[in-house]
């Protein structure tokens, strides 16, 4: 090769001794047609400012002896790269030719060593050479190695993210099936008692008549329900969900859905609690939301509480702002293992052909899906076999958190003006004068879809 044509080699040559620095670069030269660029130190300290200069030097022959520092000092300061490897490959040159001291320099990132008695041109020469081809090499595994582990990585995620569509898959394969079953039982039950009614065998006026057209009725309603779910999941997961608020009363609202459940609290021979602070002043929240949430949690303590049980619902408020709602049961309870797949959708916990309770399994991750859109949280803590506790935390004002945290002062005056319409008729009746339809638009949201299933934690469940 015509060294002659090509770049000047860079060689910093460390050495303490005029002399010494001398004879390297004579060895260099006369062991080699290249053509060299000198630039020389001879404390620790000039070396490491010139490693700092650009351009930096192709390699360094350093002496270990230098005054200022002890053996490795200046090996262990020169600049490194994200690997640790040395920036510029170093022959270290060694005034004894103990085998130790030179192992010791190669284990402190030297590429090569050559004894000073042995200063040969090729020697030193060919240790230049090796050293800089070393150090590529080194480089080039090092970044082989990165690429390996990135790739090893990738390879993992993607398993991982594989074992998670194949279980999605599995769970809605389930839901399909059991969903199937859950639509076909109401419409069975809906064509069977119209049939016999259109065979005008029941006379109309006859107690069963009125107790077909109540089956009827229910099995609708049940299927309706079941079709509000999947739409309203699909919604809010896009995140076009909208919320209605206005204000209401809690108190109301509890005992609204308690009277609607009453049959199913007799038919299991449940007992019902509530216990709602007084101080719990009005909410602005969407109503209709709020009572299909509570509805999810309390159609769940009752299908999960053995008869003779106890439901209770609790709500207290939580600062000037928020409030907590609970419902606890004397149910089942739920083991700590599955604490993980609640509010996810179509999770049941005794799903498959044990299972012995109705439903979709939606009914949580909806839940989930609603409160969290709105800001807020949901969570569970459980006994198993002796009950659980569902609860939910939310603003008392639809949006005032998002609003005082944007700034966005009007949305907030909205709220709280919704907030004023409140009044109290002086005999414990709670009456306001916003229609049903609820808030001029301001009132009105929507939000985006704040949370993916990843942020799905065990007990606890925030929306941010
Ligand atoms: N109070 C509870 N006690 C014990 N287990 C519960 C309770 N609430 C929910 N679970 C468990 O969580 C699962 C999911 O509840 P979720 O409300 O999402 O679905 P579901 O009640 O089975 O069906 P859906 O509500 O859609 O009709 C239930 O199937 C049950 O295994
Ligand atoms: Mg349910």
């Amino acid at each position: 090769m015509n060294h002659q044509t090509q770049e000047p080699m860079r060689v910093l040559i460390v050495d303490d001794n005029p002399l010494d620095r001398a004879d390297a670069k004579a060895a260099l030269i006369r062991g080699s047609g290249r053509v060299y660029q000198f630039s020389e130190a001879a404390s620790a300290e000039e070396a490491l400012h010139l490693c700092s200069q650009w351009p930096l030097p192709h390699c360094i022959v350093l002496d270990l002896g230098l005054p200022d520092s002890d053996d490795f000092d200046v090996l262990i300061r020169l600049p490194r790269d994200e690997d640790n490897l040395l920036r510029i490959p170093v022959v270290v040159l060694t005034a004894s030719v103990e085998i130790g001291l030179s192992q010791a320099a190669l284990r402190a990132g030297a590429q090569d060593y050559v004894g000073k008695a042995w200063l040969l041109p090729e020697t030193l020469t060919q240790a230049v050479e090796n050293a800089i081809e070393r150090l590529r090499m080194t480089r080039s595994l090092e970044a082989q190695r990165r690429l390996a582990d990135t790739a090893r990585q990738q390879a993992l995620q993607l398993e991982a993210e594989n074992r998670q569509i194949q279980e999605a898959t599995r769970l809605k394969s389930q839901f399909l099936a059991n969903m199937s079953h859950e639509l076909r039982t109401p419409l069975a039950a809906v064509i069977g008692f119209s049939d016999l009614l259109l065979t005008g065998q029941v006379p109309p006026d006859s107690p069963k008549h009125r107790l077909f057209l109540g089956h009827i009725g229910t099995s609708g309603r049940h299927l309706l329900r079941l079709v509000n779910d999947v739409l309203d999941l699909s919604k809010v997961e896009s995140g076009k969900f909208e919320f209605f608020p206005e204000p209401f009363d809690l108190a109301d609202l509890v005992k609204g859905i308690n009277d609607v459940l009453a049959t199913e609290f007799q038919l299991k021979q449940l007992r019902v609690a509530t216990d709602i602070e007084s101080t719990l002043g009005a909410l602005v929240l969407d109503p209709l939301r709020l009572r299909q949430v509570l509805y999810n949690y309390l159609s769940n303590a009752i299908k999960f509480t053995p008869a003779g049980g106890l439901i209770t619902v609790r709500a207290h408020a939580l600062g000037a702002r928020h409030f907590r709602l609970e419902v606890e049961d004397t149910g089942v309870g739920i083991a700590v293992p599955d604490m993980a797949r609640l509010f996810t959708a179509y999770q049941q916990l005794d799903a498959g052909s044990t299972k012995r309770h109705q439903g979709t399994g939606l009914g949580l991750a909806l839940t989930r899906r609603l409160v969290m859109a709105q800001g807020g949280s949901v969570g569970v803590r459980s006994t198993p076999g002796r009950g659980s506790v569902f609860h939910l935390v939310l603003n008392q004002i639809h949006g005032a958190d998002a609003a005082r945290e944007s700034g966005d002062e009007e949305r907030l005056a909205a709220s709280m003006d919704a907030r004023l319409l409140v009044m109290h008729d002086g005999h414990g009746n709670l009456t306001h004068r916003a229609g049903h339809g609820g808030l001029p638009a301001a009132g009105r949201s929507s939000f985006p879809n704040l949370d993916g299933e990843a942020n799905k934690q065990c007990a606890d469940q925030k929306g941010t």
